[in-house]
C-alpha cells in the first residue's frame, strides 16, 4: 500500500503565537509558540495533562485560545482582524476553516450507522457539496490507499480497531486538508494492531502533507518526525530533531520523561 500522491508540499504552514489557554482558573497552555513548516512532520510528546490535546484542539478552533493567535498558511484560525482588533469568525466560516484541518482521534469517532465508504463521503458531500459520484470515487481511492479497498461496505462494528482507525485516516484525508492532526492515534488499539496504523501514517508523512502527531510511541516518533517537541505543564520545554531530543535532551524534565518512555535498550 502506498500513499504516494501528486500533492506537493506547498501548503499547511501553521504558526502558533503566544497562545494562552485556561480552563476555569487552571492555565493549560502558557505562551505557546510554534511554527510548523509546509510538509513538515511534527511530533508532540509529553506527560499526561501537559496540554498536548488542548494545543491540537486550538489549532482547529475546537477550543478557543484566551490570548495569542494561530494561523494556517497566513490565515488566522477562528478570528478576523477588523479595525485592528480580533473578532471571532462566523460559525459558517469556522466550519469552512475546519475542513482544512484534518483530525484523527484516539477513539476513531466513526459514525456507527454508516459504512466505511459512507463515513468517508459524508463531509465531502455535506460540508463541501462535492458531487456524490466524485466523492465516492475519491473515497474508494482513499480506502485503497489505507489498504482497505475490500472493506468499503463494512460497518465500524465489523472492523478491527486498526481498520477503523485506517478508515478514520481516510476520512480525515477526504477533504484534502492542508494539515492533519493526530491525537494519540494508536493508544486505543491492541498492540498487534498498532503497526498497521503507524505504517499508514508513515506513508502519509512521505506524501508531503503537513502532520502534527501527538503520540506516546517513541520509536515511531523517532522514525517519522522531522522535529519533536516536548511539552510539560502547558509549555514547550524543548524541541529538536529526533536525534537531538532523544540522545541529547537539554532539560531535566525532558530527560526524566524520556527515561520513562524509551525502551531500556535505548535508554540514555
Ligand atoms: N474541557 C476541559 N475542561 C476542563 N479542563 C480540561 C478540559 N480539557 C482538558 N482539561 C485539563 O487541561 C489539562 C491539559 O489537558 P490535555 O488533555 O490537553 O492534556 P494532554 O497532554 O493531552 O494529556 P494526555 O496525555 O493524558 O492526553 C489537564 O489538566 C486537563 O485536565
Ligand atoms: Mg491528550
Amino acid at each position: 500500500m502506498s500513499l504516494a500522491t501528486t500533492q506537493v508540499a506547498t501548503r499547511g504552514a501553521v504558526a502558533v503565537r503566544s497562545v494562552d489557554k485556561s480552563y476555569g482558573n487552571q492555565q493549560v497552555l502558557h505562551e505557546v509558540d510554534l511554527d510548523v513548516a509546509e510538509g513538515e512532520v511534527l511530533v508532540i510528546i509529553g506527560p499526561s495533562g501537559s496540554g498536548k490535546s488542548t494545543l491540537l484542539r486550538t489549532i482547529n478552533h475546537l477550543d478557543k485560545v484566551d490570548r495569542g493567535t494561530i494561523s494556517l498558511d497566513g490565515e488566522l484560525i477562528g478570528y478576523k482582524v477588523r479595525n485592528g482588533k480580533l473578532h471571532e469568525r462566523r460559525e459558517s466560516e469556522i466550519l469552512a476553516q475546519r475542513t482544512e484541518v484534518g483530525m484523527v482521534f484516539q477513539n476513531f469517532n466513526l459514525f456507527g450507522h454508516l459504512t466505511a465508504l459512507q463515513n468517508i463521503i459524508e463531509a465531502p458531500i455535506y460540508a463541501r457539496k462535492i458531487p456524490k459520484a466524485k466523492a465516492l470515487a475519491r473515497a474508494k481511492e482513499l480506502l485503497a490507499r489505507v489498504g482497505l479497498a475490500d472493506k468499503a461496505g463494512a460497518y465500524p462494528r465489523q472492523l478491527s480497531g486498526g481498520q477503523q482507525q485506517r478508515v478514520a485516516i481516510a476520512r480525515a484525508l477526504a477533504l484534502d486538508p492542508k494539515v492533519v492532526l493526530f491525537d494519540e492515534p494508536t493508544s486505543a488499539l491492541d498492540p498487534e494492531l498498532v503497526t498497521e496504523v503507524l505504517e499508514v501514517i508513515k506513508d502519509l508523512a512521505k506524501s508531503g502533507t503537513t502532520l502534527i502527531i501527538v503520540t506516546h510511541e517513541i520509536g515511531f516518533a523517532r522514525d517519522v518526525a522531522d522535529r519533536i517537541i516536548f511539552m510539560d505543564s502547558g509549555r514547550v520545554v524543548e524541541q529538536g530533531t529526533p536525534n537531538e531530543l532523544m540522545t541529547n535532551p537539554q532539560h531535566e524534565r525532558t530527560k526524566s520523561f524520556l527515561s520513562k518512555v524509551i525502551e531500556p535498550a535505548f535508554n540514555i
